[in-house]
């Protein structure tokens, strides 16, 4: 089925090291536009630096990317991201709708007030996110799970076709973790989604594929995993187990 589907990354044959040291090696990925992608891995093993890659901020040492048949630094305008949760200034004096405001940046005008179609497409992105009543509240007084919401408004403003995401729930509880997922297998009709995270049981309940990455990557079709390998235990969510050659 997803040869049918539009290829939105391809990645062949990529090598990145920082210095002589290789972070990954022999990478080859595809992923489709209905995807919803979990990025698993141990600490170091190189999901970041993937995500880096993609965004153009990095460039492969060898082989190649493409986003959307471009090269990654032309396709960045389809293309965002949710960085690691913690990375911004949470006290920062600035209203919710100022943080969504951000992400127009490189295609704002210079002019001092916000144009008016801009105003739509902030608010738009907020009531998506389900946060369009806290518009107006500083980003410093919302609670972690709405500040989380907020990023993600700030990220789909631009309209872009491909969301990344680095660990978006790692500072939240395990209730506003599922809010948050619910809310992105929503996007996930709309726009591709590839999300890092540690909590593989968790994330095989939403995404559609995992990338067990440990400077290789190997990736799994989460169905082709349940057939084999779900069990169901007393918990009232399916716990997964993987078993493969990849070492996680
Ligand atoms: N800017 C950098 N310069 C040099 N080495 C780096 C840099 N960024 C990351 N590394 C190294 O590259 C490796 C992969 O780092 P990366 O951040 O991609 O890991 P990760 O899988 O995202 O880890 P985590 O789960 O802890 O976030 C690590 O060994 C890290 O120390
Ligand atoms: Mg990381």
């Amino acid at each position: 089925m997803q040869n049918k589907l539009k290829k939105v990354i391809k990645i062949e044959n990529l090598n990145f090291g920082y210095d002589k040291n290789l972070v990954l090696e022999n990478i080859d990925l595809d992923v489709f536009e209905s995807d919803f992608l979990g990025i698993i891995g141990p600490n170091g093993s190189g999901k970041t630096t993937l995500i880096k890659l993609m965004l153009g901020i990095l460039s492969p040492t060898s082989g190649k990317i493409s986003i959307l048949d471009e090269n990654p630094k032309k396709a960045q305008e389809k293309i965002s991201y949710v960085p690691q949760f913690g990375q911004m200034e949470k006290s920062f004096p600035i209203k919710a709708k100022s943080v969504v405001e951000m992400g127009l940046c490189g295609k704002k005008s210079f002019l001092p007030w916000t144009k008016k179609e801009d105003i739509v497409k902030i608010e738009k992105a907020m009531k998506h996110v389900d946060i369009l009543d806290l518009a107006e509240k500083p980003f410093g007084e919302l609670s972690g799970g709405q500040q989380q919401r907020c990023l993600i408004a700030r990220a789909i403003v631009s309209e872009p076709k491909i969301l990344l995401l680095d660990e978006p729930t790692a500072s939240v509880d395990s209730s506003v973790e599922e809010d948050i997922f619910k809310l992105l297998k929503k996007l996930n009709n709309e726009i591709t989604i590839i999300l890092i995270s540690h909590d593989i049981g968790f994330i095989s309940s939403y995404v559609n594929r995992i990338a067990c990455v440990n400077k290789n990557l190997v990736c799994h079709n989460v169905d082709d995993m349940k057939i084999d390998n779900i069990m169901k235990d007393s918990y009232s969510n399916e716990v997964s187990i993987i078993h493969h050659k990849c070492g996680l």
